[in-house]
């Protein structure tokens, strides 16, 4: 198995962002803001100082990680090179295609990461195992 892209196909990427005297408000639409159709949404929260969350690739699913509260880094990683990002708003997200390692950590306290996906949830997607991985980029 052959997974596709490297670290250059993840982008973050601007939402709009209302500013309004009562408060801003922000919004996501597939296919318009993300490149993909959303068929699962799930979130990360009450993570304990110092935990990783993340730590594997998937074969099909393509996500956005958005900081809805608080900030975290996500690493990525295409097995050639590492790129870390620093999500710390609410009106823009980290786009991540299928194929790609990504780890989430650094996570602040009270700090909410929202994940959409492309997919449903399906354990068979994931690959865990980092040289399980690597074979998978060098075919
Ligand atoms: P996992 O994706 O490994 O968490 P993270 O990458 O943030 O460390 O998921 C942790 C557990 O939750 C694992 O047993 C699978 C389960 N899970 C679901 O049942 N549905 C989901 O949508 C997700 C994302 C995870």
């Amino acid at each position: 198995m052959y997974l596709p892209n490297t670290i250059n196909d993840t982008t973050l990427i601007d939402l709009p962002k209302i500013e309004d005297d009562r408060g801003n408000l922000s919004f996501v639409e597939e296919n318009q803001h993300i490149p993909f159709k959303i068929e699962r949404t799930y979130w990360i929260y009450d993570v304990p100082g110092g935990q990783v969350r993340g730590g594997h690739a998937f074969k099909e699913q393509d996500e956005f990680i958005v900081a809805i509260s608080g900030s975290f880094n996500v690493i990525v990683d295409d097995g050639n090179e590492k790129k870390e990002f620093h999500l710390n708003r609410s009106y823009y997200g980290l786009y991540i295609p299928k194929g790609l390692w990504r780890q989430l950590e650094n996570f602040s306290t009270n700090s909410l990461a929202v994940v959409l996906s492309s997919t449903l949830f399906d354990e068979k997607d994931y690959i865990r195992d980092y040289p399980e991985y690597l074979k998978t980029k060098r075919q």
